[in-house]
């Protein structure tokens, strides 16, 4: 009945997961679930009340432009100077998305022709892969390992592969192993996009949760990186805001150009008062942003004191409310994702279901109170592992 994109869909490990969730619920567990990276505190109530503004205004209830509010993408534009102090033309060098997915997701189709290779990290995010596919690409799997700070070895990819390679995507900070990138690393994937002729899209939807000070480098910042590249920035994680789905890409316009033509021809552009709210969130004062860091940092160490306990040392992660931790060695990822749920009812995220190389780890997401975390690191101390 399906096409072939369809049911070439790997088994989805995450519906699997939700089922063993529900079971247990359902037999009365009060389940800790640090699986998802759904922000769990509210959107801040000044962009909340800014959409509930907004909504009211008829002009907003028309279909929006395709590329997005020109005030919408001044502010965006705006917030990447007074943040990081890049400079982007508002009009031709960003465009507004439905969310960092959409743009993730749709990218493929601008660069990809059938057979083209597009560069995926693993383990990752989905829908590098899976949006290459849909547009008859190959991925190239770029393994992320921990010996090489979970950044990709741009000499290990063959010769033949990289002819054919259109595209490469990045994520930094890093979801799942929130891993940083240097300044070094993306100056080498500069020269690596400019001698190739490869597209670069960075994915930089976690890029202002940091913790201790950290400041994380975006890829826009790299002299050359607007020849080569688009940066994704998202409203979800930084404002708490996931649900609304608004987002935007930043860079080369004739890269944002061709994802334009893709998105003009499949959606219709992001609801008019959801971009004025965007405005609000990114033109007001950044305290919200700083304030979500501080409970997310005393999440991370509450959470990094039971590992440590347990015989699991994670190094701090500087960046995402994600802790990657390696699984004791006798265990699948799988297998001790299940046990941590049957016999301690806590859901984390077994690594391999972001690729093959995220065997031997698992995934915590930072997303329930401190008192939660501490419940749960009492839990997992009970454990015989
Ligand atoms: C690395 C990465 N990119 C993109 C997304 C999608 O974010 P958005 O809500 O902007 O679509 C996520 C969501 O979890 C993510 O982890």
């Amino acid at each position: 009945m399906y096409a072939d994109r369809i049911n070439a869909l790997p088994a989805y490990l995450f519906a699997t997961i939700d089922e063993a969730k529900s079971k247990m619920v359902e037999k009365g567990v009060d389940v800790i679930d640090l699986g998802v990276g759904d922000p769990d505190k509210p959107t801040p109530s000044h962009i909340v009340e800014s959409m509930c503004e907004a909504v009211k205004d008829p002009q907003n209830h028309k279909y929006p432009s395709y590329s997005g509010l020109i005030e919408f993408r001044k502010a965006a534009a705006k917030w990447l100077k007074d943040t990081r102090n890049i400079n982007v033309d508002p009009a031709t060098e960003t465009l507004t998305m439905i969310g960092s997915k959409e743009g993730v997701a749709h990218i493929p189709l601008a660069f990809i022709n059938p057979g083209d290779v597009a560069l995926v990290p693993d383990p990752a995010y989905p829908v590098y892969k899976i949006g290459t596919q849909f547009a008859g690409g190959k991925p190239h799997i770029m393994p992320l390992l921990e010996e090489n700070g979970f950044l990709p070895d741009l000499d290990s990819i063959p010769q033949d592969i990289i002819a054919k390679s259109k595209l490469m995507f990045l994520n930094y900070p890093n979801n799942p192993t929130s891993a940083t990138a240097t300044v070094d690393f993306f100056k080498e994937v500069v020269d690596f996009a400019e001698d190739n002729n490869i597209v670069i899209v960075h994915d930089n939807a976690y890029s202002d949760i940091v913790f201790d000070g950290y400041k994380s480098p975006s890829f826009l910042e790299i002299d050359g990186a607007m020849d080569v590249g688009i940066e994704l920035y998202s409203l979800s994680k930084t404002y708490n805001m996931t649900g609304w789905r608004l987002a935007f890409a930043a860079g080369n316009s004739e890269i944002i150009n061709g994802l334009g033509k893709v998105k003009s021809n499949i959606d219709s552009g992001a609801f008019d008062a959801i971009q004025k709210a965007g405005i609000t969130a990114l033109a007001s004062s950044q305290q919200c942003v700083e304030d979500m860091n501080k409970t997310y940092t005393s999440r991370r160490d509450t959470l990094l004191k039971g590992l440590k306990e347990m015989g699991l040392e994670v190094k701090p992660p500087k960046a995402t409310f994600y802790v990657w931790a390696p699984v004791p060695e006798k265990y699948k990822s799988i297998e001790f994702s299940k046990l941590l749920l049957e016999e301690a009812g806590i859901v984390a995220t077994p690594g391999v279901g972001f690729g093959e190389y995220g065997e031997g780890y698992i995934r915590f997401a930072l997303t329930r109170s401190v008192d939660r975390i501490s419940e749960a690191v009492e839990r997992m101390g009970k454990l015989e592992i």
